[in-house]
């Protein structure tokens, strides 16, 4: 069955209409194959994707390996310092190229039979392959290479040729965090948080890091007292490549003592807010620190989330920076349990065949931009 037929005229008008009037997606969207078979081909190979911050790139060949949906892909600082995104499929009988998760290297080799590639993707070294035509394909024998994009110091990767340039579609966003420099800020894994596997879609994970409207739910006790939804304050950027929101403290002190650096302008200091870059970005943002939800789709109802704070050089020079990152990270934990709950719900009611589409509060405008972008990927 065509995704048309799943996603039904009325659905889709649904999600178009302006808000107020706008209603959710159906069921289906959350649980269907086909239509994840589509989100990854229209998708996440069309859209500039999250893999990771500068700083997990730091010298040459500073590496990461992930998959974006089925694709493996393989990132590297090369010797130029530039950072590049290869295909992890070793051009040989097609195994994994590098299998570590992390880690420096000044070379590739494929566990298989060894074949090796240098740092800017082409193979290096080959054994049993002499014959007359070997050194013209050896020549020619590269890894698939991708384009890379840095945005306020996030690396994106895009396996689309002809994709837009992603920073132009920000520049709303980019003026908006311009005050922060988070381009410095460095990351710290949140080792407890890393490869969630949740049992949902990957839009019901990011629709629920969007909007401060469930605080007054799960969060009522923990997030709600002092970031209240009611004085969440939600913007579009012009077009479907990002949205955002401000949630400014309940009595206008910061949250944590993790203060904003001094070049934080003071009317910016008590402004806690969550961007999120479609398809699959999503951070909340505090004055002096980030919390990127690293999302990657494993399939149409599993998703794996993993967290990390990323702090600014300045706050890492509190004497008291580590018991302060404890702090966070100890408020974080109740927070994101609360909404691993939440995802155990949805995938337990996600079943029903008499759910219809609910109309979104005003304060779910992040959740419906994600929609719009989802539906114009699927030319729908
Ligand atoms: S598959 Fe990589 S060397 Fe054979
Ligand atoms: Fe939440």
């Amino acid at each position: 069955m065509a995704i048309q037929e799943k996603l039904t005229s009325s659905d889709i008008n649904g999600v178009k209409r302006p808000m107020g009037e706008a209603t959710t997606f159906p069921t289906i969207a959350y649980t269907d194959p086909e239509i994840f078979r589509a989100e990854v081909d229209r998708i996440f190979l069309k859209s500039w994707v999250p893999v990771g911050r500068w700083d997990r790139f730091k010298n040459s060949g500073d590496f990461i390996t992930l998959k974006i949906g089925d694709e493996p892909l393989l990132v590297v600082k090369d010797e130029a310092g530039k950072i590049r995104a290869y295909s992890n499929v070793c051009r040989h009988r097609a195994s994994p190229v590098e299998v570590g998760k992390q880690g420096n290297s000044t070379s590739f080799t494929c566990p298989y039979h060894r074949w090796s590639f240098d740092l800017d993707g082409k193979l290096r070294a080959a054994s049993f392959m002499e014959s007359p035509t070997w050194a013209e394909y050896k020549d020619n024998c590269k890894l698939p290479e991708f384009r890379v994009e840095e945005w306020n110091g996030f690396v994106f990767v895009n396996f689309d040729k002809e994709a837009a340039p992603l920073a132009p579609q920000l520049t709303k966003l980019t003026e908006h965090l311009e005050p922060f420099r988070m381009h410095e800020w460095v990351e710290f894994p949140l080792e407890w948080a890393q490869d969630w596997k949740v049992p949902v879609n990957w839009k019901a994970a990011l629709e629920n890091f969007s909007e401060a409207y469930h605080h007054i739910g799960p969060h009522a006790t923990t997030a709600e007292p002092f970031l209240p939804a009611k004085m969440a304050r939600y913007y579009d950027c012009g077009n479907d490549a990002a949205a955002y929101f401000h949630m400014p403290t309940f009595d206008g002190n910061p949250v944590t003592e993790l203060i904003a650096p001094s070049h934080v302008p003071e009317h910016l200091q008590n402004f806690y807010g969550v961007f999120n870059i479609y398809p699959l970005l999503n951070a909340l943002w505090a004055p002096g620190f980030i919390v990127p939800t690293w999302i990657y789709p494993i399939s149409e109802t599993e998703t794996s989330l993993s967290f990390s704070i990323a702090v600014s050089p300045e706050a890492m020079a509190l004497p008291d920076f580590k018991e302060q990152m404890q702090n966070v990270a100890d408020v974080l934990k109740s927070i994101l349990l609360e909404d691993v709950d939440v995802f155990l719900g949805l995938n337990s009611a996600y079943t029903s065949r008499f759910y219809e589409p609910g109309r979104l509060s005003y304060q779910e405008l992040p959740v419906n931009v994600l929609q719009r972008f989802v539906l114009r990927h699927l030319g729908l």
